[in-house]
């Protein structure tokens, strides 16, 4: 239907009849002009790089004169193109910059996605005799790539909770990214972890998955511990991060332990069995008591209460009547902690002998008190000990010399309490007087212990005649049961005799 260039006779007769053709195709302008001889299509872009989501623009614009037939934006070339754009397209993302425009084709993509990616042309087709368009004139190509932000990223660990101590593998992955290079980094707390290199696996057209994994021995102080998965990508100005409470997957068992008080205890008294249960987690703990097996009713569930490092601690007290049958029993706290199999803990209810009430109680002394009873002890020992050398001297002393004058009077040593309770068969009370002879003036008594008295017999005041004097020496005064006996330790003389001896001048 087009005219034939060459005649102008023909132009001025077809050109009413084109008109009416070409408005309604809104092909080209300037039908009817040489075709291609001065027509040119502009795609100006070499590369589009957008972020998934954005909008892609393709630009294209035409001048000149060519013939009848559409510009398409065609996506690849050859086998696999696919038409994004001509009159035609109903895709609602792609839309024209200049609506109605003959020679602005730019093109608008909108919310690209990793598949939109690839060489986009530009294309002025030609209508053939046939009603065929063909291939006029296509520009240089546009390369898009759509780069894709990773999904935030997901922790996932054990499905059930794990015994501190153990070794427990935790994994990240984060999807739909391009391009494929990605970095994950792991963090406990805030301290770099050593973890397996990511597993990048591609996912659909264009995009990538990435799954990380890191290996954690739990540890009894973890509670409040997090891990971090932090994940670094080309479309990213900031790394994405995804916590992980270890608490979620922590189980740290309780150490318990049963003690009774008093034991052992008086009968028909109470004694309390406290079970501790020490550093759990997490609390839920439930207790039971057991005598020999049967269930104890315990008025009072007490509450696990939080101590250091988010760890749990739990006091649980039962009251039970000390009935003489019941010496020997067992008391059992059965601990049930986080579903796990229940641990017990025993003690046993001892009832003191009665008729060694005091004498259990002695065994019941603790350490503290035994010391010092021993100390004391000892003490009162070593100062029986010390008051007997110094009698024992001074006696050795008189008897040697009898020079010098004294008078004393034994008594009974007074024993501790703590050291013998009996009394002792050998208590004796005795005096020694022992006056000088040879000497005329008046003695002065020396008091030689505590212990000690003196006599002095006098018959005249005045101290100036020697002659006045008379004098007494009482050289034993000894009055006790047993008979004499030779040791030299006067305490333990047992004889009884008495020497009054007056010299006259
Ligand atoms: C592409 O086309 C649009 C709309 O015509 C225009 O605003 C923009 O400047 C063009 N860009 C280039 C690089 O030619
Ligand atoms: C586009 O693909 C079709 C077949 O799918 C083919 O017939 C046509 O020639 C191709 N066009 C171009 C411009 O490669
Ligand atoms: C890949 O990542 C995407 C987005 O995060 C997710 O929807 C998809 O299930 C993942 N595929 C695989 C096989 O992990
Ligand atoms: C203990 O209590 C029982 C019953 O109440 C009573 O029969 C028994 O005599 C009591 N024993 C003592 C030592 O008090
Ligand atoms: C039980 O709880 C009440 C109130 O808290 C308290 O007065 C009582 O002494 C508790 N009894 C025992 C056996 O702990
Ligand atoms: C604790 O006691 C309960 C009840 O007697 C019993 O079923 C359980 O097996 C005991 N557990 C252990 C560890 O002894
Ligand atoms: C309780 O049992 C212990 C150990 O068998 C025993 O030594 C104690 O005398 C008993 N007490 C009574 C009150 O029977």
């Amino acid at each position: 239907m087009e005219p034939h260039p060459r005649d102008p006779g023909r132009t001025a007769w077809v050109l009413p009849c084109l008109l009416l053709l070409v408005l309604p195709g809104n092909v080209l302008p300037g039908v009817g002009s040489q075709a291609g001889q001065n027509f040119s299509l502009q795609q100006p872009q070499a590369k589009v790089s957008v972020t998934a989501g954005e909008t892609i623009t393709l630009n294209c614009t035409i001048s000149g004169v060519a013939g009848a037939g559409p510009v398409k934006w065609l996506k690849g070339w050859g086998n696999g193109n696919k038409t994004i754009y001509d009159q035609k397209t109903k895709d609602p993302r792609v839309t024209r910059a200049v609506n109605e425009s003959n020679t602005d084709f730019t093109i608008r993509i909108r919310n690209a996605q990793p598949e939109d990616m690839g060489t986009y042309y530009c294309v002025k087709f030609v209508r053939s005799d046939s009603s065929v368009d063909e291939v006029f004139q296509r520009g240089s190509g546009t390369e898009v790539s759509v780069q894709a932000k990773p999904s935030p990223p997901l922790v996932s660990g054990p499905e059930q909770r794990i015994e501190a101590g153990q070794s427990v593998s935790f994994n990240c992955t984060t999807g739909g990214f391009f391009p494929e290079k990605i970095g994950v980094k792991w963090f406990k707390n805030r301290e770099p972890m050593l973890a397996q290199l990511p597993q990048v696996t591609e996912w659909g057209v264009k995009t990538y998955n990435v799954s990380s994994t890191v290996k954690v021995t739990l540890q009894k102080d973890d509670v409040r511990s997090q891990l971090i998965c932090e994940v670094q990508h080309s479309t990213l100005q900031v790394p994405l991060r995804e916590r992980y409470q270890l608490s979620r997957v922590l189980r740290v068992s309780p150490s318990g332990e049963v003690r009774a008080e008093p034991s052992p205890v008086e009968v028909n008294k109470t004694v309390t069995f406290t079970c501790l249960l020490k550093e759990f987690y997490p609390a839920n703990v439930s207790v039971s008591w057991l005598e020999n097996g049967i269930g104890i009713k315990v008025e009072n569930v007490s509450q696990p209460s939080e101590v250091s490092q988010g760890l749990f601690e739990l006091k649980s007290q039962v009251e039970v009547q000390a009935t003489e049958e019941k010496n020997g029993s067992t008391i059992t706290c059965m601990v049930v902690h986080d579903a796990q199999a229940p641990a017990n803990y025993s003690a046993f209810l001892w009832i003191s002998n009665p008729g060694q009430g005091g004498l259990s109680k002695g065994f019941q002394m603790n350490k503290d008190d035994m010391l010092i009873y021993i100390v004391v002890g000892v003490v009162c020992t070593v100062l029986a000990l010390l008051v007997a050398a110094i009698l024992y001297l001074i006696r050795t002393k008189q008897i040697k010399g009898k020079s010098s004058p004294s008078a004393r009077l034994h008594e009974p040593e007074k024993s501790s309490e703590a050291t013998t309770q009996e009394s002792d068969p050998n208590n004796l009370t005795y005096a020694d007087l022992n006056f000088d002879k040879e000497r005329k003036t008046i003695r002065r008594m020396v008091e030689m212990s505590q212990q000690s008295e003196y006599a002095c017999i006098q018959t005249n005041q005045a101290p100036n005649g020697d002659d006045n004097l008379t004098y007494a020496d009482l050289d034993m005064v000894h009055l006790s049961k047993a008979p004499k006996r030779p040791a030299p330790r006067p305490e333990e003389a047992g004889s009884e005799y008495a020497s009054v001896q007056i010299t006259r001048k």
